[in-house]
């Protein structure tokens, strides 16, 4: 069963996904060499519960930290270690989840350590216009595939691997909800897509080949061929409107079931 949230449900979302941004925002900041991801999931828990959030992840099936950090080849599901050291040229994908009185938003940021190679850079700048482009199709009235259809479009463009085993999707009072998101199409197919549904959208794509394996930890997710990975995440949810990005905080006030105001600007993508 898929779920259309009201407006109220909706706020609590938003002031979930404010947290995610700011807090991932802060993690961002602390991703320098010579930290740890260690490091770094400790500036996520103090962030989140400083802002008087709750933390999604840990528990999340027995996923063991605050914060998701995949780090190079990794792909998504990255588990923070004391022994985990970043270092120039690192690319790091954050992917952070928070609980606001049981409401959850998810988002993650692909960010690197200069120094960037161009096709590196690319890399992250096209994975992020992917979700964008993703977030385009969130239409009342269009489909799932559309979504997956219009991040897919993105990456055909130039030749980037497409992860297809891991998939966007619905959330709101569980971090996983229907339906799935995929990041590929066709268009008009899946589900149709309606007001007040909140999508997770979560473009996964390699400078190489699509195929990803899981390491013996249960978690991390890496490219096969060992090349270099990107991952972008927000919340969206689709009104009369148009798609709304939570965590932007101009989510306030506007259309009748989920006075949103239409679509947020991002902060820039990129390196740090
Ligand atoms: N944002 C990811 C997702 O949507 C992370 C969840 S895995 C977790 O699937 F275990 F860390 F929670
Ligand atoms: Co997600």
């Amino acid at each position: 069963m898929i779920t259309c949230k009201g407006k109220s449900e909706i706020l609590k979302m938003e002031r979930a996904a404010r947290i995610v941004h700011e807090v991932l925002a802060e993690c961002i900041a602390a991703c320098r060499a010579g930290a740890t991801t260690e490091d770094i999931d400790r500036v996520a828990a103090a962030g989140i519960a400083s802002r008087g959030g709750k933390a999604a992840f840990p528990g999340y099936r027995g996923y063991p930290k605050t914060i998701c950090i995949s780090v190079n080849d990794e792909v998504v599901h990255g588990i923070p270690s004391p022994k985990r050291v970043l270092k120039a040229g690192d690319v790091a994908g954050l992917d952070l989840g928070v609980i606001v009185e049981g409401y959850y938003a998810d988002a993650a940021r692909t960010i690197a350590l200069e120094p960037v190679p161009a096709p590196v850079r690319e890399l992250i700048e096209t994975t992020h216009a992917a979700l964008l482009a993703g977030i385009g199709a969130v239409t009342v009235g269009g489909r799932i595939g559309d979504v997956g259809a219009a991040v897919e479009a993105v990456a055909k463009g130039r030749r980037y691997g497409v992860v297809r085993e891991f998939v966007g999707h619905g959330i709101g009072t569980a971090l996983h909800e229907e339906p799935q998101v995929p990041n590929y199409g066709p268009g008009g197919k899946r589900e149709i897509i309606r007001e007040g549904m909140a999508l997770a959208i979560e473009p996964m794509f390699n400078l190489g080949a699509a195929a990803v394996a899981t390491d013996a930890d249960g978690w991390t997710v890496r490219t096969k061929d060992g090349r270099v990975s990107a991952h972008f995440e927000h919340t969206v949810v689709a009104t009369a409107r148009g798609p709304v990005v939570l965590g932007f905080g101009r989510f306030t006030a506007g259309s009748a079931q989920t006075g949103a105001p239409g679509f947020h600007e991002y902060p820039l993508p990129v390196a740090v």
